[in-house]
């Protein structure tokens, strides 16, 4: 059985006043059906972390760098989310790859140096419109996949989630339809299951991209999907309640 998730990315949205609304409404519930993650922007990562002190909402961060310290303006390295009490950090999400010039490499360097200091990445894959039209999807995704496993190892893999996030698909209003979804993260697991069954078993593989409360359940019904990456709906407390109480199938 393999735990699902629904983890909500916040971009670079919110204020103190706005993130408090949203946490308070989520913690007014009593359970979810799954567990439940939100990657806060870094200002307000305390913040963040003071509201869901103890409630088992997971604070979660949407980028670090991968070296402990130094002369990188701008940066945050690993032990400094740690600190803040983060406990997951997305890694390689395609507005990264796409506009910060994230390569596989790095994304791999970033997924190694959080699972050696025991957080976990959340390791995003996904394939533009150009490269599934011209039929290179599987290709794409599994090419993303194995720069990370070469860099980690099973062992290394094993710690962490991953998300297949269409860049089509995201923020676009344009789902990709069960069927779609269910055959990315078939050739996934099978990949995972190359390198190591029980790891393949035990990896959960989320799904991102306009994910919504009406879409939800027919995603997550999906036998190899095991939660979302939630980014317009994660910013809707209702609309996110209703997705992290959305059970997946398996
Ligand atoms: P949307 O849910 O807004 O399409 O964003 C998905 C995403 O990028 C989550 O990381």
């Amino acid at each position: 059985m393999r735990k699902s998730w629904v983890i909500g990315n916040w971009k670079m949205n919110g204020s103190l006043v706005e993130n408090e609304r949203l946490v308070r409404d989520l913690l007014n519930q009593a359970s979810f059906s799954n567990c439940v993650a939100l990657c806060v922007p870094f200002p307000y990562l305390s913040q963040v972390a003071n509201l869901v002190n103890g409630s088992g909402l997971i604070l979660a961060a949407q980028n670090v760098n991968s070296h402990s310290s130094g002369a990188y303006t701008g940066e945050v390295s690993v032990s400094m989310l740690k600190e803040m009490g983060v406990e997951m950090v997305l890694v390689g999400h395609s507005e990264r790859r796409q506009m910060f010039g994230e390569s596989d490499l790095s994304v791999a360097e970033k997924a190694g140096a959080l699972v050696e200091s025991g957080l976990t990445p959340i390791v995003c894959l996904g394939e533009t419109l150009d490269e599934r039209e011209s039929g290179l999807a599987k290709q794409v995704v599994l090419s993303q996949l194995a720069a990370v496993s070469a860099h980690l190892g099973a062992a290394g893999l094993a710690k962490c989630i991953l998300a297949y996030e269409p860049v089509w698909a995201i923020g676009t209003g344009r789902v990709a339809t069960a069927p779609q979804v269910q055959e990315v993260h078939a050739w996934l697991r099978r990949a995972l299951a190359e390198i190591d069954e029980v790891l393949a078993q035990k990896i959960s593989i989320l799904y991102g991209g306009s994910v919504k409360p009406v879409n939800a359940m027919e995603l997550f019904g999906c036998v190899d999907v095991d939660g979302g990456l939630i980014g317009g709906a994660a910013l809707n407390s209702a609309d996110f309640v209703a997705i992290c109480q959305t059970p997946c199938k398996q």
